[in-house]
C-alpha cells in the first residue's frame, strides 16, 4: 500500500519537527506573543487546537503575523474542519481519530494530514486510506511504548506522532523509538502559562524541547 499524497507531505513536514506544541489558545490577542515565543524558543511546526471559539481567529492571526511558524489546526473532526484549515491557509491538520468522511476528503488533495490511531483496526483503516503517518493518540493513556511497539509490527511502513501524556520527563524516551518521527503535547505551552503570559517561560521550554533530538 502506498502513501497518498496527503500523508506524503504530512512525512515531510513532521520530519523537520521533532516536537510539535499543542496550544489551546482561549484569547486570540494571546496567539501571536505565544507563537513567537516559541519559533525563538525553536519550534516553528505548531498545533493549534480547534477546541475554543477563538481557535480560528489565533491561527489566521499566527500565519498572517508570524511568518517562520508553520501553523497546523488541530482536533480537526470533520472533513468541514479539514476545509477550513485549508482556506486559512495552514500548512496541515492533524485529528485525535479518523472517520471515512475525513480520510476520503484529505486523500482527494495534497494537503497534509495526520489522522489518529488508537488501535490495529485504526491503522488498517488509516493505512488503507494510503495515510502511514499517524497520530498515536492519547500515547500514555494509550498504552504506551509498549502498545506502540506491539503495533508497530504488523504496520512496518507507519510512523507515528504520539501525543498525550507527553511531556519533558518521558519525550526524549519516545523520540528515541525508530518509528516515532515527531512527539506532540500541551506541556511547552500549558494553559496556566498561556493565561499568565508567561512568554518567557514557554520560549525556555520550547528551547529544551527543541534540542531533545
Ligand atoms: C493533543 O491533542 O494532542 C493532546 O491533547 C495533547 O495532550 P497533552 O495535553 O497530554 O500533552
Amino acid at each position: 500500500m502506498s502513501a497518498n499524497a496527503s500523508s506524503t507531505r504530512a512525512r515531510q513536514l513532521l520530519a523537520s519537527a521533532p516536537v510539535i506544541p499543542v496550544i489551546t489558545i482561549d484569547r486570540a490577542a494571546d496567539a501571536v506573543p505565544l507563537a513567537r515565543a516559541l519559533v525563538k524558543g525553536g519550534l516553528r511546526v505548531i498545533e493549534v487546537t480547534l477546541r475554543t471559539d477563538a481557535a480560528m481567529e489565533a491561527a489566521s492571526a499566527i500565519i498572517a503575523g508570524v511568518p517562520d511558524a508553520v501553523v497546523g489546526l488541530g482536533t480537526v473532526l470533520t472533513a468541514d474542519d479539514l476545509a477550513r484549515a485549508q482556506k486559512i491557509g495552514a500548512a496541515f491538520a492533524i485529528s485525535p481519530g479518523w472517520s471515512d468522511g475525513l480520510l476520503k476528503a484529505a486523500s482527494a488533495g495534497d494537503f497534509a494530514f495526520v489522522p489518529g490511531i488508537q488501535t490495529a483496526s485504526d491503522l488498517i483503516a488509516c493505512v488503507t486510506a494510503g495515510f502511514d503517518v499517524v497520530k498515536f493518540f492519547p500515547a500514555v493513556p494509550g498504552g504506551g511504548l509498549a502498545a506502540l511497539n506491539a503495533l508497530s509490527g504488523p504496520f512496518p511502513s507507519v510512523t507515528y506522532c504520539p501525543t498525550g501524556g507527553i511531556g519533558e520527563a518521558n519525550a526524549a524516551e519516545w523520540l528515541a523509538h525508530p518509528k516515532v518521527c515527531s512527539v506532540g503535547g500541551s506541556w511547552i505551552a500549558p494553559a496556566s502559562a498561556i493565561a499568565t503570559g508567561d512568554w518567557a517561560g514557554i520560549e525556555a521550554r520550547a528551547r529544551a524541547a527543541s534540542r531533545l533530538r
